[in-house]
């Protein structure tokens, strides 16, 4: 990833009328730089604004208010078919009268390319999703990967600066959306082309993107790599979202120098200033959180106890829902530890925290 500013999004409003004079805003005044080659995501829930973001930028949908500036150009009043922006689809959207070959070709033959141009463009588009061999087939007799495989070579052929794509493995199962999402990563990698990328699976944003956008209710919540909002969410929204962090109801003891105290169980629990959100005064309510990685149960005496729901082993770790303090607590042990033997639902457990991986955030 270079810096070079690549595509500017400038305080971008849209709303949409729901037909019974009800105005819903659907982005809400979001502001984002994209490098040249690099992988942004959207991320955030279903409404949360994505595909409306996502549809301006192609030129599908116009925005109410702001701008959008390509390679220092304004683009606001540049038709779709002139942004040279494809657009992958979760359906592929694929022409199923038209061979697979005549699927990728169709940009290029719209742009009346010599056949030659066409033929030798296709056949490169091919070899880099590894299409070869079914140029011929339609695309009813591709498998789902191979479908989508296909959408991504029509996406390249073009040799676009950027590509859009919108949940494009949401229809495949499990292992193929893996494979496919490597693939999609190779390639646009490989092409030092830029992407942006929605969905609304965090391990697909997390192992894809060099750079994640967390939305929610058609707001902008933070931005950063991967590891940054792993390991730094900044609200208890993006905490939960995620890395479905567990949340606990604690108050305030004291406001120290460099840590706050606050007490769980009647314990002590000291947490450094730069994992609290800041401006907490002694005595608040708030909420005290902690991903299920960073908590364990343990054979000896831990000080804090609780009750076995389920424990479901899930080959390298296993995964637990202990009840605590009036809430279920999700408990990832890794297996690397030992596997847990002979522990019965309604047991009564010790609960390891680990300490440093605590956040607190405002009620
Ligand atoms: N054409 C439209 N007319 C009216 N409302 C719309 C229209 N398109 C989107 N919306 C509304 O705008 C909001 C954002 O929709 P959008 O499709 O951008 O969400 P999304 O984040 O892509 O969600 P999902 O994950 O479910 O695809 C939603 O409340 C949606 O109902
Ligand atoms: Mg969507």
């Amino acid at each position: 990833m270079s810096g070079e500013t690549y595509l500017q999004l400038k305080n971008l409003t849209k709303q949409f009328n729901d037909g019974r004079g009800t105005v819903v805003t659907a982005v809400d005044d979001i502001s984002l730089t994209i490098h040249k080659g690099e992988f942004v995501t959207l991320l955030g829930p279903s409404g949360c604004g994505k595909t409306t973001t996502l549809r301006m930028v192609a030129g599908f949908e116009v925005q109410n208010t702001g701008d959008i500036i390509l390679d220092g150009k304004f683009i606001n009043n540049v038709a779709a078919f002139n942004r040279n922006m494809p657009m992958v689809f979760q359906s592929y959207a694929l022409f199923p009268h038209l061979t697979i070959f005549e699927n990728i070709a169709y940009g290029l033959k719209i742009k009346k390319l010599s056949r030659d141009v066409i033929r030798n463009d296709v056949a490169m588009a091919c070899q880099m999703v590894n299409l070869v061999g079914l140029e011929d087939r339609y695309p009813g007799e591709l498998s789902g990967g191979q479908q989508q495989r296909v959408a991504l070579a029509r996406a390249i052929v073009l040799k676009p600066e950027i590509i859009l794509f919108d949940e494009p493995l949401s229809n495949l199962d499990a292992k193929l959306r893996i494979q496919t999402r490597n693939e999609i990563k190779r390639v646009q990698q490989l092409l030092g082309i830029t992407a942006l990328y929605v969905t609304h699976d965090q391990s697909e944003a997390l192992s894809m993107s060099d750079r994640i956008v967390i939305m929610n209710r058609g707001k902008i919540v933070q931005v950063g790599s991967p590891i940054e909002i792993y390991n730094n969410p900044q609200s208890s929204f993006v905490a939960d979202f995620i890395g479905n962090a567990n949340f606990l109801d604690a108050q305030v003891d004291e406001v120290g120098e460099d840590t706050i105290t606050v007490s769980l169980q009647g314990r002590t629990i000291e947490i450094d200033k730069n994992r609290v959100e800041s401006g907490l005064a002694e005595g608040e309510e708030v909420s005290l959180s902690i991903k299920p990685e960073a908590i364990d149960v343990s054979t000896e005496k831990t000080g804090f106890y609780g009750r076995l729901d389920v424990s479901s082993f899930l080959g390298s770790i296993t995964e637990l829902k202990v009840e605590f303090d009036g809430t279920f607590l999700t408990i990832i042990h890794s297996n690397t530890h030992g596997i847990i033997h002979g522990m019965k639902m309604d047991d009564e457990v010790n609960i390891a925290f680990n300490n440093k991986f605590f956040r607190i955030y405002r009620k």
